[in-house]
């Protein structure tokens, strides 16, 4: 060695910012993950299977709303105009509403996963011929920039699944401020999972398979594997909780024992019991949806639910 510091580059930019998110998370005095960093290929594999869970209502329940509305929803967007979502996955839900839309004249999917999102917009590129399909590759709890060619374009946003109930208000606020600032912007569908009875809510967050438990912890065989951690998982259990202040399910993994773990080179002391905070999923009623709505330059005009009212699918406009 010549004394000189040996910095270890990757050519895995996502792993390097995964493994400096997790030391600083696992650095704060009440230890935390980000949830971004459950979507690998395994994660997002299970958190398709959480989707089709009996006790995970939102997706069914959301795809429900927008099959029962698809038609309004649809009519949101002027002829030639742009469908612009946040967060696009799969672009499942989505279909729904490009069904509805034949007079379309873009689709903008946005999302973080680049293979994936270039896999699905050459996918609905055969599926929908006639529609424009302009994938962008951005992390939506940042500025999104949507491409220039689009500036003159009328818009309406799509944010479906409750994910804005995974940001902390203040990011939620900015996402819907960031969207009311869009140029062409003229509407914007977001959908929203509601406050109900704890025990459906917990049941919905700790299934009796397990899978979700496997999806949080997920994250830890991903540290161990990217950002090299060794975590023991069978010291590790995952635990739901409901927050009735916040009004949020929190998701953790709870230490079991007193313990230490290295990542990356650094320890990390765990005490028996100590958490790790890696989610938190937000919940709404009408009133808090429209006090969010109204610090976003927003108005909530219409809010389709289904019939228990478990999740909504709330039509914002522009307010002045
Ligand atoms: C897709 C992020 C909205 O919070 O309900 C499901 C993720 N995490 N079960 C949610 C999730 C655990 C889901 N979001």
């Amino acid at each position: 060695m010549d004394g000189t510091l040996q910095v270890k580059t990757t050519a895995h930019p996502e792993t390097d910012a995964l493994t400096v998110d997790a030391l600083e998370g696992l650095s704060q005095p009440q230890k935390t993950l980000s949830p971004k960093w459950l979507y690998d290929h395994t994660g997002s594999a299970l958190f398709e299977r959480i989707t089709q869970l009996p006790e995970y209502y939102p997706t069914r329940t959301e795809a429900g709303i927008l099959r029962d509305n698809a038609t309004a929803l649809a009519g949101l967007v002027p002829n030639g105009g742009a469908l612009v979502e946040l967060g696009s996955g799969a672009s499942v839900k989505t279909r729904t509403l490009l069904d509805a839309g034949a007079h379309f004249g873009a689709y903008v999917p946005i999302d973080i996963s680049r293979d994936f999102l270039f896999e699905t917009a050459e996918d609905l590129a055969r599926r929908y011929s006639a529609l424009t399909i302009t994938p962008v590759v951005a992390d939506f709890t940042g500025p999104v920039a949507l491409p220039p060619t689009l500036a003159q374009t009328p818009k309406v946003g799509f944010f479906p699944g409750s994910t804005i109930g995974n940001l902390v208000p203040e990011r939620a606020q900015a996402l819907l401020a960031g969207a009311r600032n869009w140029d062409g912007i003229e509407a914007f569908i977001l959908g929203a999972d509601m406050v109900k009875d704890t025990h459906d809510l917990i049941a919905a967050y700790d299934d009796a398979q397990g899978v979700t438990a496997q999806f949080i912890s997920n994250i830890l065989v991903r540290l161990n594997r990217e950002a090299g951690a060794d975590f023991d998982l069978s010291a590790f259990a995952y635990r739901a909780s409901w927050d009735p202040e916040l009004a949020r399910i929190d998701m953790a993994l709870v230490s079991l024992r007193d313990q230490s773990v290295t990542l990356a080179g650094e320890v990390f002391a765990f005490h028996d019991q100590e958490p790790i905070h890696v989610s938190a999923a937000r919940k709404y009623t009408p009133q808090s949806l429209a006090l969010l709505a109204h610090a976003a330059g927003w108005e909530v005009a219409t809010r389709h639910r289904d019939a228990d009212d478990r999740f909504s699918v709330v039509v914002l406009a522009p307010r002045d």
